[in-house]
């Protein structure tokens, strides 16, 4: 039982931890899973179990409906290790929400927060150790929701599995990011999910993910589906430009994933004095504002990635976009030293982001 959210669940621990086999050293990000996962089971309406057992493989149905017809969502948050010690969240009933707003979307019950929140807690206490202490690491935590449903044909699923399992991670980007107006593929169109955090999104993103790749970019800037001319965001993170001292992203409105993140740095930025605008942006825009000297930085925010300074930005076959060393910029260094000595308790959370962990 936890004292905030009360609910029962049944525990098969495991006798001896695998943290040894961890390299704290080298966690890179998502190759290291924490002990136990949780797992809540509904069926017919009604939410029927609770569990927490060893991380580990789980045998599903081959007809289960999340592998055909795609019903599944996750989420990606974060627990921290602060200056004293003390494990602490960021904006969890966030990711809770936001998980509810993706299932409203594919037809899927919605997660009560006593579930979400009671079995990550409990999965946190057990598994505390693995919380990593350096700087800039994190317990990165994954909440995901699939449907379950051992049927062929189309119709939401009646029954569901919500789990969670925890990776120790480093930074998803080691180094600045290089990325390209994508031209070819679509990520969103209106009306449609790119603002849910569901698999299909991120499958659909990773061909022309992979052809960047090839061409030495990390990854694309997705832009809108009708006219191919206004920046949505990068599949992996939102996305910020700074021209002329002003920091500008486009608005989600239906197509691009409402970050935390991106959210967070939006409300701190305007906390620190800076100019933020929420507004379409093009990419000629972006390429005028290189060529008049007026972009000054480009990053990406996200869970995983926190706040990525983003350097080159493929334009076309023969103009790029090359900004200076990120160590020089003014705007991405102040965002990333204020949020993260909020996530570390550092300094006062002066915008109730943090949920500790008693
Ligand atoms: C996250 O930032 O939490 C994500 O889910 C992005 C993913 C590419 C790791």
């Amino acid at each position: 039982m936890n004292t905030q959210y009360s609910i029962a669940i049944q525990k098969n621990l495991i006798p001896k931890s695998r943290i040894d086999e961890v390299n704290f050293q080298e966690l890179g990000f998502g190759k290291y899973f924490a002990d136990h996962m949780f797992i809540a089971k509904y069926k017919d309406g009604a939410w029927i179990s609770n569990e927490i057992v060893p991380y580990g493989e789980i045998s599903v149905s081959p007809a289960m409906s999340a592998l055909h017809y795609g019903q599944t969502i996750f989420e990606g948050m974060k627990a921290y290790r602060n200056i004293h010690g003390k494990i602490q969240l960021f904006r969890p009933l966030d990711n809770w929400k936001r998980m509810n707003v993706s299932a409203e979307r594919l037809a899927m019950p919605p997660v009560p927060e006593e579930i979400f929140m009671g079995g990550l807690l409990e999965l946190l206490k057990i598994d505390q150790n693995w919380v990593p202490s350096r700087r800039g690491e994190s317990l990165y935590i994954r909440p995901f929701y699939i449907a379950s449903d051992n049927f062929v044909g189309m119709r939401p699923s009646s029954e569901y599995l919500f789990m969670i399992f925890n990776c120790p991670v480093a930074a998803y980007y080691a180094n600045p990011v290089k990325v390209k107006f994508e031209k070819n593929f679509i990520r969103a169109t209106p009306g449609g999910v790119g603002y849910v955090k569901m698999g299909g999104n991120y499958a659909r993103s990773m061909l022309a993910t992979e052809l960047a790749k090839s061409d030495g970019y990390d990854n694309v800037i997705w832009l809108d589906s009708q006219e191919y001319k206004y920046v949505e965001e990068c599949g992996t993170m939102n996305i910020f430009f700074v021209i002329n001292d002003t920091i500008i992203t486009p608005p989600t409105s239906g197509t691009i994933l409402e970050g935390i993140t991106r959210a967070s740095v939006i409300e701190l930025a305007k906390d620190l004095g800076f100019n933020v605008e929420i507004r379409k942006l093009s990419k000629e825009e972006i390429l005028e504002s290189y060529q008049q000297g007026k972009l000054q930085e480009c990053f990406g925010t996200g869970t995983a990635a926190s706040i990525s300074p983003i350097v080159k930005i493929g334009y076309d076959q023969d103009t790029n976009i090359q900004l200076i060393d990120p160590s020089e910029w003014k705007f991405v260094p102040k965002l990333q030293n204020e949020l993260n000595a909020i996530r570390i308790s550092e300094i006062p959370d002066r915008f109730h982001w943090i949920f500790p962990i008693t």
